[in-house]
């Protein structure tokens, strides 16, 4: 599809969990194949694109400043790619509106990238149907930020299949005040079993889909699932204490976000999430409430 030209493109996309993720071996090319469950939760970035002579990124919000602003910003990038296939020129100033963590294990990077694919391409008036491929050049989340929702991943997590939810899923998410590499933990992970420390890849997610279909929370919380997690806390040892504190203190379970730090809450209902998130405050923990899933990069004016 695509829209008539336009001055201004505002698009909202969100940061995601893994519900599940199992990490296979390590392929030639680098990368990890994956078999994930993606959750699209309603914390939003907000991307905007305007005309302009050159191409600019502007980032501001929580965590503004430790971020590019240049080609190694990876929404510089999605503009830069766009613009090359389409065969018109990059000139367009891109602001970031940040909400969602930082180098926190919530594809933040990936979200902004998939964002400013959207918007780029209703900016030039570009068909909008080529920009999931154009995404999975760009990142293995990337793709995910286009289409929200739930959705299986396999490959390095970039081929997707939605998958049904019978409820919404009520999430804290405790941010921290560090970030994580994502590369780093991939590293360790290998590195751990390697030495024999870290446990073969996650069995099948299929009665995690049967209970997301159902809309079991209590199922979904003991059925939830990261590769990566016992590499996040040995890289990070301060989150099993945040963990536990979740757990201790109401949530139906405790996971680590992709690859970290940021740690996600499972809770029965709104006001339970609620309720965490304020006496999780009180012990001096930064959180977050979202709920899920919600759609992927949206357009919004
Ligand atoms: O694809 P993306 O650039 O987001 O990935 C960041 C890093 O995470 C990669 O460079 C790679 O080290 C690791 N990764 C991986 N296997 C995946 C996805 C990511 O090893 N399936």
């Amino acid at each position: 599809m695509s829209a008539a030209p336009t001055n201004l493109v505002a698009v909202r996309v969100p940061a995601k969990v893994n519900l599940h993720l199992g990490v296979g071996p390590l392929r030639p090319d680098g990368y990890h194949e994956l078999i994930t469950v993606f959750h699209a939760v309603d914390l939003c970035d907000v991307v905007t694109v305007r005309p302009a002579e050159a191409l600019s990124v502007q980032v501001v919000g929580e965590g503004a400043g430790e971020l590019p602003t240049d080609a190694g910003n990876l929404a510089w990038q999605a503009a830069r790619l766009l613009a090359t296939q389409a065969g018109v020129p990059a000139g367009v100033a891109i602001v970031i509106e940040k909400a969602i963590p930082v180098a926190g294990g919530m594809a933040g990077g990936s979200a902004d990238a998939a964002a400013t694919l959207l918007a780029c391409a209703r900016l030039w008036g570009l068909a909008e149907d080529g920009l999931p491929q154009l995404a999975t050049r760009l990142g293995s989340d990337v793709a995910f930020g286009l289409a929200g929702g739930t959705a299986l991943g396999t490959g390095r997590g970039e081929q997707l299949e939605p998958v049904p939810t019978g409820a919404a899923l009520h999430w804290v998410f405790a941010v921290a005040d560090f970030g994580l590499s994502t590369r780093a933990a991939y590293l360790e992970l290998d590195r751990l079993r390697a030495a024999g420390l870290a446990p073969a890849p996650a069995g099948s997610p299929d009665t995690l889909l049967d209970a997301l279909r159902a809309g079991d929370a209590d199922r979904v919380a003991a059925l939830l699932v990261n590769d990566l997690q016992p590499v996040a806390v040995r890289l990070a040892p301060i989150l099993q204490d945040t963990l536990d504190a979740g757990t201790r203190l109401g949530a139906l379970a405790a996971i680590v976000s992709g690859s970290g730090p940021t740690c996600a809450f499972l809770c029965a209902d709104a006001g339970s999430a609620a309720r965490l998130a304020d006496t999780l405050a009180a012990e001096g923990v930064r959180t977050r409430t979202a709920s899920g899933p919600t759609s992927g990069a949206t357009v919004i004016s």
